[in-house]
């Protein structure tokens, strides 16, 4: 039986209780909802991948609730990585650290490495505080489907898989931290997220971002890359191009899938709705801000899944701050497929 429950102090306590006693707890981070689970008991852990249904192959993210805690969890914990977490913790950020020997080889997958991160909503934060133990939590979701950015969307992947699912609202940022390997130099960003890539250069100066986009298959060094995830159950394609040239893509793409008796949804700026009134869409707005389409984004592939549409054609959006993390969920959604045109 799964238990929703509010935030109220009483509920906090007992969702600890809960942890403590090898529970799972689904609780609100500032980025998306995760799968929490008493990171210092096996069993609890191994309850995380059933629930979710994920490969045991792929890493789970530590969470503290206190920056001194990363020591306990990390060891040669460089320089570096003490700078950004005084610029950035808590926050949406995750370090992949050289890991101490007590983490279970459940959470880290084998690895030498273990993910941490310090988040800053303030149930994530009480919830730490009071189970007094570190959370090991993915995203909230079955595995390989939009990430959950509220208590409905985790129920609708979860519901009986979970012992407690605490309901603190829609989260603010909307995609999942980012992912920074610290371990080597300059520092690799292995996934964009919730805190901007500029932010980071700003503060460490050179940064490399993966290309996890061309090669574009799992392998031991990058764990969480496989190229189908965050996906809706409708296939989706990316439609770039300038603006003029999106629409016409996308008209053209509608047109033929319609032909082909396929229900067909667009992700688009509101402004380009126009442009399709005269065809039997559905589309869903997503703000051209990144930041707004960030929060939106996994709430409207979920919108558009619940029609039941066959297809979704997603318009690139601007790649810079938190667009870059945009993009890499709708590339990956759209596992690299794009609307080529020949206009
Ligand atoms: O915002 C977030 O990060 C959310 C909230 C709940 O904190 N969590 C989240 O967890 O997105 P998850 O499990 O859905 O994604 C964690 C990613 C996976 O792709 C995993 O492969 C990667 O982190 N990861 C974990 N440990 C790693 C390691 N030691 N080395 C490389 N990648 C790792
Ligand atoms: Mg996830």
């Amino acid at each position: 039986m799964t238990e929703l429950l509010s935030v109220a102090p009483a509920n906090l306590a007992r969702a600890a209780e809960v942890i403590r006693a090898g529970g799972l707890v689904a609780f609100p981070t500032e980025t998306v909802y995760g799968l929490g689970a008493n990171a210092l008991d096996l069993a609890a852990i191994q309850r995380i991948f059933v629930a979710k249904g994920r490969p045991t192959t792929d890493p789970l993210i530590v969470h503290i609730g206190a920056r001194a805690q990363l020591d306990e969890l990390a060891r040669d914990v460089p320089p570096l990585a003490h700078t950004l977490a005084a610029h950035f913790w808590p926050g949406p950020l995750t370090f992949i650290l050289a890991k101490q020997s007590h983490i279970s080889a459940a959470i880290t997958a084998g690895r030498s490495t273990v993910a941490v991160r310090w988040p800053a909503h303030p149930v994530a934060q009480a919830l730490l505080c009071a189970a007094q133990t570190p959370i090991a939590a993915p995203s909230a979701n079955r595995f390989a489907h939009p990430s959950p950015t509220t208590a409905a969307h985790v129920l609708a992947d979860l519901d009986g898989q979970v012992d407690i699912v605490l309901d603190g609202g829609a989260t603010g940022i909307g995609v999942e931290s980012t992912i920074v390997d610290v371990t080597v130099t300059p520092p690799v960003i292995l996934r964009p997220g919730g805190l901007p890539v500029e932010a980071l250069r700003a503060v460490c100066g050179d940064v490399r971002v993966l290309d996890r986009y061309r090669a574009f298959h799992e392998t031991a060094e990058t764990p969480g890359q496989f190229l189908k995830h965050y996906s809706p159950r409708a296939e989706l394609r990316l439609v770039t191009g300038d603006p003029a040239t999106r629409v016409a893509r996308a008209r053209a793409a509608v047109q033929g899938a319609l032909k082909a008796g396929q229900r067909v949804g667009l992700l688009l700026p509101g402004a380009f709705q126009p442009d399709f009134s005269d065809l039997s869409v559905i589309a869903q707005p997503l703000s051209p801000d990144p930041t707004q389409a960030a929060r939106a984004l996994f709430g409207a592939l979920r919108a558009l899944d619940a029609t039941g549409v066959d297809l979704i054609l997603a318009f690139d959006l601007d790649h810079r701050g938190l667009g870059l993390a945009v993009w890499d969920r709708l590339y990956r959604a759209a596992e690299g497929k794009m609307v080529m045109g020949h206009e």
